[in-house]
């Protein structure tokens, strides 16, 4: 069930690291917490929800009659862009940086929280000019630049719904979330700096909405970054200084109620079709608030934070835009890749900005230290003084070499549990509170509910099992767009009355949790979620192949990695020439239909696949020729001498 994390061998760790004295007497987080959120749930979420500025405030709490939808503060009313700008400005926090940029190619801005607002309400003006109101879909396809967040601030400041689509996706994956969400204004920009070289977004734009194939669309609007030259379409696309510097920087907010729509972000589950997550207002941002400042001991009048994630994904949303800006503190934004232009180039920014507390991913951990302590010991990290980790399990080892190096051995680190549908932090330590244990994210949040089941549902009190939360969360997802059934099949039908997370899960005698990853098709390669059937369906999408199957397969620095047998048609077998050749094309082919991020690290052209009698492909047969392990047992197979046809084609393959 653990897929091969290596982590259930690891529950015994005894190394255990409590917070100093010194950490202690200043932690935003109190023990209190816990019991008052044991004392009275919703009374606990409520008064973070008092935390927010309400226009209107709210009189219920939670709305769980027609369970497993939940309304949160639903008579209540905000403006979420307000709660993030207007009000620290007029509570006389205008002059706090914001945001300090850091452009791959060298250029910085800063942004107060008085010029962010300026910008932001230019930026709605220009939107509503265009003709957006409250309730239509904005597709944001920007490079990680402040503008993104700005796109993001405006559009929710009119009560429209942003649908952000990571620069990494293709056109096809692209189009397909614009009409899933049937969005009238696409935000891009003519390109962006990665890896030292401009990457173009206009193009995958143009080639998405060519022929008339996003009939929704009616207005593009470009930024100019990169200095590319772009496409255009007139009458459709309009540069982003054409219609921003002109606008009027008055624009008062208006509130929305709390369960009106904020955003919509596409993420893989286990069929071949993105899911459009969707989030409201008033409980998103309250747990959002919460967690950001409790998690992260966030003290807005000093801290400088970094979350590295791009705003394409689910923590950039929650960890990047929503819960700093709402809470008011300083943050560093960078465009590019850690590697440019050479790999010391985050430690770098840590020293510039001072960044005290700083959220990154397992994968690049892992990454650094395999290149060794030389590099980020150049820069002086002193600074630091608080770490996070998300996105995948994170390896003791890769834990501990985090504290010891990036945090002078001296940093607590949070390992945090969530997902894109949680939309907040659910399973994570309390600077301050928790003694930390490396590897294990250990304990739900105050005010979160979470439960370990067996295969019938039945709680399991030590060992492992399937990782389930118990009672509705503030943040949690109210719904697939477009598809209410969808939501509760996925979601809620395994175990009743409990949201399945499909990830498997063990807690060890200390009631600590240990995630083991993802027990269904759904990979974790570097912390971005894919699912097999989507590259399954990406690969069969190709003229030469008549089957494919996909796996995750353990790979040391990015968790998991994408390995794929395909079956060629046989009248195509000729035309595809040799295996290496046929490989490369069907990546290029992935990488177009879905996005580079999505690419197999390798393909296995294979005569057969292992099924069982009633057809099902038996990946775990696959996953271990993709690890290179002995096959398991093959007694379920139609065909039990399928898998050596597979491994004695390879193993020629390989002496070829
Ligand atoms: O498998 C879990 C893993 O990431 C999945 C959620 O992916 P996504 O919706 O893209 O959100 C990622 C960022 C919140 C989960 O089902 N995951 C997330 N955080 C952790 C984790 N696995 C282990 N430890 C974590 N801290």
């Amino acid at each position: 069930m653990s897929k091969g994390t290596g982590i259930e061998n690891l529950q015994h760790e005894t190394r255990r690291f409590p917070p100093s004295a010194e950490f202690i007497a200043q932690a935003i987080a109190k023990p209190e917490l816990y019991q008052q959120a044991q004392t009275d749930r919703l009374d606990f979420w409520a008064n973070q929800a008092r935390e927010l500025y309400w226009h209107k405030p709210f009189t219920k709490t939670l709305d769980y009659s027609n369970a497993p939808f939940a309304t949160w503060f639903e008579d209540g009313e905000l403006n979420v862009s307000y709660n993030t700008l207007d009000r620290h400005v007029l509570a006389g926090r205008g002059e706090r940086i914001a945001i300090y940029f850091e452009g791959e190619n060298g250029d910085t801005r800063t942004y107060t929280y008085a010029e962010l607002l300026a910008e932001v309400k230019k930026t709605a003006n220009a939107f509503a000019s265009l003709g957006l109101v409250s309730g239509d879909r904005v597709a944001i396809y920007m490079p990680m630049v402040p503008e993104a967040v700005i796109a993001m601030l405006a559009t929710v400041r009119l009560g429209a719904i942003h649908s952000v689509i990571f620069g990494g996706f293709s056109a096809e994956s692209l189009r397909n979330r614009i009409n899933d969400a049937e969005a009238e204004l696409i935000i891009t920009a003519d390109g962006g700096y990665r890896k030292g070289k401009v990457s173009a977004l206009k193009p995958a734009v143009d080639e998405a909405l060519a022929d008339d194939s996003c009939p929704s669309v009616k207005n593009v609007v470009v930024l100019k970054r990169g200095g590319n030259q772009v496409g255009w379409v007139q009458g459709r696309d309009h540069w982003w200084s054409d219609v921003v510097d002109s606008a009027s920087s008055e624009h008062e907010a208006e509130s929305f109620g709390a369960e009106h729509p904020l955003f919509i972000l596409y993420t893989s589950g286990t069929t071949g079709k993105p899911k459009g997550i969707l989030h409201t207002s008033g409980g998103y941002l309250t747990q959002a608030v919460f967690t950001h400042k409790n998690v992260f001991d966030v003290h807005p009048e000093k801290d400088v934070y970094w979350c590295t994630a791009d705003v394409g994904w689910i923590t950039g949303h929650t960890y990047v835009v929503y819960g700093p800006l709402a809470n008011g503190v300083s943050q560093v934004i960078y465009e590019g890749t850690p590697d440019s232009p050479d790999w010391g180039r985050w430690w770098q920014i840590i020293e510039k900005y001072k960044v005290s507390i700083f959220y990154t991913a397992p994968t690049a951990i892992r990454t650094f230290m395999k290149l060794g302590r030389e590099i980020p010991d150049k820069s002086d990290l002193t600074s630091l003084r608080v770490l996070g980790s998300v996105g995948e399990p994170i390896n003791p080892e890769a834990w501990i070499w985090y504290r010891d190096v990036i945090g002078g051995n001296s940093c607590p680190i949070v390992d945090t549990w969530w997902q894109t549908e949680t939309g907040a932090i659910m399973i994570s330590p309390l600077p301050g509170i928790t003694s930390t244990k490396p590897g294990s994210a250990q304990v739900a949040l105050p005010g979160i509910s979470i439960g370990i089941v067996d295969e019938e549902g039945k709680k399991v009190t030590s060992g492992g099992g399937y990782l389930t939360i118990n009672e509705p969360w503030p943040s949690m997802l109210r719904g697939i767009w477009g598809d209410p059934e969808r939501f509760q099949k996925t979601y809620w039908s395994q175990y009743p009355g409990l949201y399945f997370a499909g990830d498997g899960a063990r807690i060890d005698d200390d009631g600590d949790v240990w995630i083991l990853g993802r027990v269904d098709d759904v990979m974790n390669v570097s912390g971005h979620r894919l699912s097999t059937a989507e590259i399954e369906s990406a690969l069969v999408s190709h003229p030469f192949v008549a089957e494919a199957a996909v796996v995750g397969a353990t790979d040391e620095t990015t968790g998991q990695a994408i390995v794929a047998f395909v079956i060629l048609r046989a009248d195509q077998v000729a035309a595809a020439g040799s295996d290496s050749d046929v490989s490369k094309l069907l990546r290029d082919h992935v990488a177009k239909e879905i996005g580079p991020i999505a690419k197999p690290r390798q393909i296995m052209v294979v005569s057969e696949l292992p099924k069982t009698r009633s057809g099902k492909i038996m990946r775990r047969l696959l996953r271990d020729v993709a690890e290179d392990r002995p096959i398991g047992d093959v007694t379920t197979l139609a065909d039990t001498t399928v898998m050596d046809v597979i491994t004695g084609k390879l193993a020629a393959g390989a002496t070829d």
